[in-house]
């Protein structure tokens, strides 16, 4: 179904981001008919372009983003009449009033994403306010990092706050658009079978892991500042964990399921500095020349900056308050893969002969690469061989169980632009969600930068640090294997 006519200028509109996802992801809404006729999308950047110029950096981004069979020659020439180009300054005079004379009595909807580092968005909105674009009916986008404690997302939550209101703002967590996160919801609140026993009374432990094997790659400067801390526990794994264990909200919309995040968030527990392991990627070993190590690709031969964290954390709540949350995340693992586990309890008395084998249900949620959800069941192992147990997956990969359909990957800034035209924020973080979770995540870096910690090396292509293995370890517990 087509969204309404939009207008949607996209500040930073030649970076990286905008080539990469923005784009091409506006263009596979276009082919899929979501697109209607009337949508502009302009180009807003300080390089000196023309319309025509800016469609020419589009069409090489679709092109290298998209395979070249996926789409036909009429429409991406369709797409690109679409387009347009204002060069601006976010800082000064220059491109302000082109672009107000674009944006000028336009019947559509009008968004602004903000496809530019958190330290312009003040001068953004200063700017489109003073030139009359900021009217209480448009909406603006705004791309993590959302600061990097929590004083300076309060104070851009302030800023921000001056020009437009709380419905107006969109706090992209791209974690938030993937299709299985939002399975999450479908399988917890619209099944009977899981909501009984999603609690401290039948959950041991719930794991939660996002392993990648890809390095700093190209953003050695912020992400050296940044670590993973601030690049994915603070923002990612918090909005699984708070949408694994959130109490079920009254309705599906966006506050409703808001104000349950945000409970969990201020529900959890400070970590412990011996529940906190701290890790930096080495060479892989024996391939040292493409995969160096951390400091050499980021180019800081004393770089104590994490690339790996695991946690363990608890939420002080009736639900939840014996189960602890183990958190891991790390650049260079073994393998790429984002999985949720919950494991359940042992059943409180075995019938079976002691050898027969005893196994704990484990349901996993894998977000990617191959999304899906697999529920082990404990089953007689097949023939003659007596009363043995044998734990067997049931197995529901989305793409195998749903076909065609299912196998279709939208991918989570589409889906996540296509909510802001239709006004729906249930997928973007709120400003009190943002600044509650920076409040759980600052005391972790204080506590580090206060005790000069060092992150524990690991090997390229590995689980991530062995103090990682031993935090599971010494509760008896395991990490599901990344590999
Ligand atoms: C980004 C982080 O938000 O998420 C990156 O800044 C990380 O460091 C990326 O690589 C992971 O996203 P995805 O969708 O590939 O899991």
């Amino acid at each position: 179904i087509p969204v309404d006519p939009f207008d949607l200028v996209i500040f930073g509109g030649t970076g990286d981001l905008a080539r990469r996802k923005i784009l091409p992801g506006l263009f596979r809404r276009f082919c899929a008919g979501q697109m209607p006729r009337e949508a502009r999308i302009i180009g807003a950047a300080r390089t000196e372009l023309d319309a025509s110029g800016y469609r020419d950096v589009v069409a090489e981004a679709i092109g290298e983003f998209i395979g070249h069979h996926d789409y036909t020659k009429d429409q991406l020439t369709d797409f690109l009449s679409h387009l347009d180009y204002v060069p601006i300054d976010a800082l000064g005079e220059t491109g302000w009033k082109e672009l107000q004379e674009l944006m000028a009595g336009s019947p559509h909807i009008e968004a602004y994403y903000f496809s530019v580092g958190p330290r312009l968005f003040g001068d953004l909105a200063e700017r489109l306010q003073r030139w009359g674009m900021a009217d209480s009916e448009c909406r603006i986008v705004v791309e993590k990092p959302f600061g990097r404690d929590l004083a300076t997302a309060r104070e851009l939550n302030q800023t921000l706050a001056t020009y437009f209101n709380e419905d107006q703002i969109y706090r992209i967590d791209h974690y938030l658009g993937k299709e299985t996160v939002q399975n999450l919801m479908a399988v917890r609140f619209g099944n009977m079978l899981f909501e009984p026993l999603w609690n401290a009374q039948y959950v041991d432990h719930i794991q939660i892991t996002v392993a990648e094997t890809v390095g700093v790659g190209g953003r050695a400067e912020y992400y050296d500042k940044a670590g993973a801390m601030r690049d994915m526990v603070q923002n990612h794994l918090m909005q699984l964990l708070c949408l694994i264990a959130m109490e079920p909200p009254a309705r599906f919309d966006p506050d409703a399921v808001r104000d349950e995040k945000l409970k969990v968030i201020r529900a959890l527990d400070p970590v412990k500095p011996h529940h906190l392991v701290r890790g930096q990627y080495g060479a892989e070993p024996g391939n040292e020349e493409e995969m160096p190590d951390y400091r050499t690709a980021v180019d800081n031969p004393r770089s104590r900056t994490e690339s790996f964290v695991a946690l363990k954390t608890h939420i002080s709540n009736w639900r939840w308050a014996s189960t602890p949350f183990y958190l891991r995340t790390g650049k260079r693992m073994a393998a790429r893969s984002s999985e949720i586990t919950v494991v359940f309890k042992d059943t409180p008395h075995s019938i079976f002969a002691e050898d027969a084998g005893r196994h704990r249900n484990v349901l996993s949620i894998q977000l990617q690469p191959n999304e899906g959800i697999t529920l082990g069941v404990t089953i007689k192992e097949p023939g003659p061989g007596g009363m043995r147990l044998i734990d067997v997956p049931l197995d529901m990969t989305f793409a195998e169980a749903l076909g065609e359909e299912g196998a279709e990957q939208v991918d989570a800034y589409e889906r996540l632009i296509m909510d802001v035209i239709r006004g729906n924020q249930t997928l973007f973080m709120r400003g009190d969600e943002v600044e509650a979770a920076w409040a759980w995540t600052d005391p972790i870096i204080s506590g580090w930068e206060a005790r000069n910690d060092v992150p524990k090396p690991y090997d390229s292509g590995s689980e991530g640090p062995t103090d990682a293995t031993e935090l599971m370890r010494r509760d008896s517990r395991e990490w599901r294997k990344v590999s």
